[in-house]
């Protein structure tokens, strides 16, 4: 298996095989980050843009690590101190940053599309790191490597393997989270059984086609889970009409100590950050043992520099 692709846009266009390959790439280059000197020359002399349309602390700066340890040149266009406030086009900003010889461009946009669009007029390889409502392929991809690393039996235990017939619980607002979107694809990809929960105005009509099921109780969602997945309020994108009060809705779908009785005794709580405590989770859950919240984040680091090693340097050497 080979992964010859320009960008990196979405789960949805991903082969089971491709997952494999990134995630076994990214599980090895885990060591290079416990190194005492924590980098390797693998992308020398190559050049990773970050362009960041909405705020990030995680997804931006584990980018920007990845690049490092592979030892690439990274460089951050900070938008709201950027062109694109005096009216610049996203495709004039791009072709002006491209005529720079990057050799990938890392987005995250406000609009769902605005990676795909890029990637159809830019040269450079484009990587989707948040488009609107639509994906966040490498939060999958770090989703899909943290239960993996933990779940499976022995080192040699391919992903599917491992993921057939778990059960994972994702919950909360399901109608703005990219990261839903993604981690549904990418789980049931790998033959996992997802289902989603939510209050029913947060939960949108065609997740079903997307392979998941749908409840509105976290009760019947985290019974038996192996898996479960809590996702913030996307407040900034939901007008008034999605839910009466915060209080109520942690009430109804907040994580707490009594839920993980129903779930199996070894569960893994997970979240992709950043969270509201006390509101979809609670503190005791967020650090508790079955926490792999920041988990997630160091295998963040491991997922992107698989990515960008297979975009730049990778296979086409
Ligand atoms: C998420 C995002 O921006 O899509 N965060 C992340 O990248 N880890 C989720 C969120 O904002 O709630």
């Amino acid at each position: 298996m080979e992964f010859r692709r320009k960008d990196l846009l979405g789960v949805a266009d991903l082969e089971p095989e491709e997952i494999q390959l990134i995630l076994d790439t990214a599980a090895s280059f885990k060591e290079i980050s416990t190194r005492p000197i924590k980098k390797v020359p693998t992308l020398r002399g190559k050049t990773v843009v970050t362009m960041f349309y909405e705020p990030s602390t995680r997804t931006r700066m584990s980018f920007e690590i990845a690049a490092k340890r592979l030892s690439a040149d990274t460089l951050n266009l900070t938008v709201s101190a950027s062109s694109a406030v005096k009216g610049e086009t996203l495709a004039d900003t791009a072709h002006n940053l491209e005529a720079m010889a990057p050799d990938v461009l890392v987005i995250r946009h406000y609009a769902s599309g605005a990676p795909h669009y890029l990637a159809r007029r830019l040269k450079c390889g484009v990587v989707n790191a948040g488009d609107g409502l639509h994906e966040h392929p490498t939060q999958a991809l770090l989703d899909l490597l943290t239960v993996w690393l933990e779940k499976r039996k022995n080192d040699k235990e391919p992903v599917r393997e491992t993921l057939t017939g778990l059960k994972v619980a994702i919950v909360g607002d399901i109608a703005h989270s990219r990261v839903a979107r993604s981690d549904i694809q990418a789980f049931t990809k790998m033959g996992s059984q997802v289902t989603v929960a939510g209050p029913a105005t947060m939960l949108p009509p065609y997740l079903e086609t997307l392979g998941a099921k749908v409840t509105t109780s976290l009760v019947e969602a985290v019974r038996d889970a192996d898996v479960i997945m809590m996702l913030r309020l996307q407040l900034e994108r939901m007008g008034q009409m999605f839910m009466s009060t915060i209080r109520e809705y942690s009430q109804f779908f907040g994580l707490a100590p009594r839920h993980l009785n129903l779930a199996k005794d070894d569960v893994i709580i997970m979240h992709p950050g950043p969270l509201n405590r006390g509101v979809e989770i609670s503190p005791e859950v967020a650090d508790g043992p079955h926490s792999l919240i920041l988990e997630q984040v160091a295998n963040g680091v491991a997922v992107r520099m698989a990515v960008l090693y297979f975009l730049i340097g990778g296979e086409k050497g």
